[in-house]
């Protein structure tokens, strides 16, 4: 029995230290503070009007279809250098660390995507509740 006590402890302990954080957090329809971060990046960026405000896809495709199938680092790269003949531009100012979160813009941009692809993070201006 106290061998079975100790196993699910030590069991506990390891999930702890080996537990991620999530990318994004959402609580009664408001985010954690990187995530609105990562809003704001995405309107001073002006993504919204290639690809619609709501990443519903304009004259660039729908981020919401396109955010389930492309990796972290396709993303990343994505952004950094573009698809210039696709019409895509490159954003190589979004490598820039946030002073605050001490994350890369882009990866801020990611984590919001990440969630508005997941039907989590809602459309429009998001509040953070860590505030
Ligand atoms: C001038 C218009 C324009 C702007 C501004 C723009 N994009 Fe794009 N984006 C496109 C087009 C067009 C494509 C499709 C390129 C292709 O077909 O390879 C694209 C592709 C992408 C892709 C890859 C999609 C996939 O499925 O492979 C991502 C991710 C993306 N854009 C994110 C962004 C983000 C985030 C911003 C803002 C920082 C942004 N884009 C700004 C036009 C734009």
């Amino acid at each position: 029995m106290s061998k079975y006590i100790l196993k699910s402890f030590l069991l506990l302990l390891f999930s702890i230290a080996y537990a991620e954080k999530p990318l994004y957090v959402v609580k009664n329809g408001k985010v954690d503070a990187a995530t609105e971060k990562g809003f704001k990046v995405w309107r001073a960026a002006a993504c919204g009007r290639c690809h619609g405000n709501n990443q519903q896809g304009l004259v660039g495709p729908s981020l919401i279809a396109s955010l389930k199938d492309l990796t972290y680092d396709e993303f990343i790269i994505v952004l950094i250098k573009g698809r210039a003949t696709n019409g895509m531009p490159g954003h190589p100012h979004l490598k820039q660390v946030d002073k605050v979160t001490g994350k890369r813009q882009v990866e801020l941009l990611y984590s919001y995507l990440k969630g508005r692809s997941d039907g989590k993070v809602p459309k429009g201006r998001v509040r953070s509740f860590e505030k």
